[in-house]
């Protein structure tokens, strides 16, 4: 049986009340996520927050929730729903305090519940930004990433999984949001300049009021 994971009671009104954008990243594991993320805070100073960074944080923490994680994000699968919406929550609440103007969730939702959920307890996303690579492309960067990032699960058996865990459990998200006209399709195989280009004329549209 699965254990029990420790959930805490987060007061969500500061954040509802601020009621800021929202733009959820989606992608492949080594899609550039991170990477283009780095760039929109930059030009849009939105708060990026990656899940894969929360978890990591809160594993390194030593916390009974953090030591409940590493096993399953070294086999590549998706840590429970709930623990990876309490710590993007606690994450935006303490954003929120220090003045956010609106959130990247990157990383997030990586299944179409934890989209429905996020949305049915915070608040609706403006868009959804998908960055399509294809698989050779993400198996050639992590490999390369390998090289220096330190990551348990940059090697090929877990980059294997992880990509498996895409296809199965993501590629619905990329359909859900798609069908309720909020998906951001861009093609990122090209350069990091270049796709970030197509995500300025993207956010460009819905950014002015921000
Ligand atoms: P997470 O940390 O989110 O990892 P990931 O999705 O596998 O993505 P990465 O961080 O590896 O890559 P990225 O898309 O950010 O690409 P990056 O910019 O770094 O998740 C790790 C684990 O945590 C999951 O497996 C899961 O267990 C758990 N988890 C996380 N979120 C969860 C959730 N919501 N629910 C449940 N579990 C969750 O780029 C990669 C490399 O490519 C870099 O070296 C970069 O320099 C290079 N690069 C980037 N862009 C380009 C380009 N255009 N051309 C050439 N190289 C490029």
């Amino acid at each position: 049986m699965a254990p029990t994971v420790e959930r805490k009671n987060i007061n969500l009104a500061p954040l509802k009340a601020a009621n800021v954008p929202i733009f959820f990243i989606v992608g492949g594991p080594g899609s550039g996520k991170g990477t283009q993320c780095d760039k929109i805070v930059a030009k849009y100073g939105l708060t990026h927050l990656s899940s894969g960074d929360l978890l990591r944080d809160e594993v390194k923490s030593g916390s009974p929730r953090g030591a409940q994680l590493t096993a399953i994000m070294e086999s590549g699968a998706l840590v429970p729903l709930e623990v990876v919406l309490d710590l993007v929550k606690e994450a935006m609440l303490k954003a929120i305090e220090k003045g956010s103007k609106g959130f990247l969730i990157d990383g997030y939702p990586r299944e179409v519940a934890q989209g429905q959920q996020f949305e049915s307890e915070i608040q609706e996303a403006k868009l959804v930004l998908f960055f399509d690579v294809a698989e050779e492309t993400l198996v050639k960067r992590l490999l390369h990433r390998a090289q220096t990032s330190g990551r348990a699960d940059d090697n090929i058996d877990t980059i294997k999984k992880r990509l498996h865990t895409f296809v199965t459990s993501t590629a619905p998200v990329v359909d859900y949001y798609d069908s309720k006209g909020k998906l951001v399709r861009i093609n990122a195989e090209g350069s990091v300049d270049d796709i970030f280009a197509v995500v300025v004329a993207n956010l460009d549209k819905v950014t002015s009021k921000i």
